[in-house]
């Protein structure tokens, strides 16, 4: 096991105090990081006491403690899951030989850029949630968001912490454009698209966090196969955080569908009491999870190829030997791609269709997620249920982007969509409507009318605990 120091400036399970540079360097960039969150972290709710976890270790049970804190006091640390011993290669050309502990030349720059552009997402997404806090409604949701916020800034550490190490001078200026692009600044945007989108409602939070870090965990989960061993256990240990992320989103979108289903069945409008209709629930869902697919890149991709051929991003639980050929060099990806006006077979070589491959385990994840919705509508005997679009729905990155299809991922012409399209994406009023259901509720165990309660509170608190106080 790793010794945590918890008790230095910036702590951290990697021996920190031992390496004088590095500590220096990381030092260097931490007044950097504090000035960003000021500047474009959570607005007005630096000087609130909020219920948060914090990671203090790496171990299986205990990793995390909760208290009181000051988001700028949180404690940001640099946690790499424990390594494994004579860890090996386990897919691509290089399979058997020993993983790397330091970044083989040969593919420096391409791990620079998976380690730059996953590193850029985390603070954009704070940067894109920085408002939200305003219109929390209720104590217990304002604590999910910003506890997510406070993981995602430690998960820029993580990042900047293999920049720091291991890829010298450029590496450091990679670290300061962190904070320097911004989401949505026109000059200098946040690197993917989904990242410069403003999230300024509580469904698009919750959408976000269902099916934005939904991504993130899918990315993450493939870079930690990696055979660059620092990359790989990085990116374990932000896993176990994402997963509360996912669940924020989850429990979030299912506790505004709950609702809305309630009002249904008692035979009221929801939109009659600021409460969200179902169908305007599921043009949210077709907005974000389309919006969300197109981070997972070309599904016809050499670049990904190459990712997968040197052993840098393996496929999603390639550990877990669930593949046949740890190679990929036998088989095809079968897909329907666009040829004029209908959709023609096409056979990908395996390792060129990787971001398909992932985007396939993504998308039944998130239809597993959405099964759990669905049964709750059930139960409350209402005659609803929620779908997760096509990957061709509404793309903008890929084979599918420029041709039209329904959420069904049917082929449609222009003219049909442009009919159409409201049906199944958010139309500026809904989102005005959206937005004027936002309403901020800071008593104790109190919810605003769109969402219901969650079944339970956080770490055995009660629903109505004071998860942030306003002094
Ligand atoms: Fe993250
Ligand atoms: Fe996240």
């Amino acid at each position: 096991m790793s010794t945590v120091d918890l008790e230095a400036k910036i702590p951290n399970n990697v021996g920190l105090r031992d390496n004088k540079r590095l500590l220096r360097a990381l030092e260097k960039w931490q007044p950097a990081f504090l000035q960003w969150w000021r500047d474009m972290g959570p607005s007005d709710f630096n000087m609130n006491d909020i219920y948060l976890r914090t990671a203090v270790g790496v171990g299986k049970g205990g990793w995390a403690h909760f208290d009181y804190v000051k988001m700028p006091d949180y404690r940001w640390g640099i946690f790499l899951a424990d390594g494994v011993e004579d860890r090996k290669i386990h897919f691509g050309d290089n399979i058997g030989a020993s993983v790397w502990s330091e970044v083989p030349g040969e593919h420096r720059n391409r791990l620079r850029r998976l380690i730059v552009t996953q590193g850029d997402t985390e603070p954009a997404s704070v940067e894109q949630q920085r408002r939200l806090g305003h219109t929390a409604p209720s104590l217990y949701d304002m604590r999910s968001l910003f506890q997510v916020n406070v993981e995602e800034g430690r998960h820029l550490w993580a990042m900047v912490y293999l920049l720091h190490t291991y890829f010298g001078a450029d590496g450091r200026e990679e670290a300061e454009a962190m904070l320097d692009r911004h989401s949505g600044d026109s000059d200098s945007p946040r690197i993917l698209e989904a990242f410069n989108e403003p999230i300024d409602t509580w469904l698009d939070f919750f959408c976000f966090t269902t099916f934005t870090d939904r991504d993130g965990k899918y990315q993450l989960a493939s870079l930690a196969e990696s055979g660059f061993d620092p990359l790989a256990r990085t990116t374990q240990f932000m896993l176990t955080e994402e997963a509360y992320h996912m669940q924020t989103g989850e429990n979030g979108m299912g506790r505004i569908a709950h609702r809305a289903a309630e009002l249904v069945r008692d035979g009221v409008d929801p939109m009659s009491v600021g409460a969200i209709p179902l169908e305007m629930i599921q043009r949210y869902i077709n907005f974000w999870a389309s919006r969300s697919m197109d981070l997972f890149g070309g599904e016809d991709s050499t670049n990904a190829a190459e990712s997968f051929a040197s052993g840098l991003k393996g496929r999603y639980r390639e550990g877990d030997g669930i593949y046949r050929d740890a190679r990929a060099l036998e088989s095809a990806y079968q897909m329907k791609v666009p040829d004029g006006d209908h959709l023609v077979d096409r056979e990908i070589p395996l390792r060129r269709a990787m971001n398909a491959l992932l985007l396939d385990a993504y998308r039944a994840d998130c239809v597993r997620i959405s099964q759990r919705w669905n049964r709750d509508l059930q139960k409350l005997g209402v005659d609803f249920q929620f779908e997760i679009p096509s990957t061709r729905f509404n793309r903008n990155q890929g084979v599918y982007s420029h041709y039209r299809f329904t959420p069904q991922g049917e082929m449609i012409s222009e003219s049909e969509w442009t009919k159409r399209h409201h049906e199944w994406l958010p139309s500026q009023k809904d989102r005005d409507y959206v937005k004027s259901c936002m309403v901020a509720v800071h008593e104790p165990g109190k919810f605003a009318n769109y969402i219901s309660p969650p079944s339970m509170g956080v770490n055995e608190q009660s629903v109505d605990f004071e998860y942030v106080k306003f002094h």
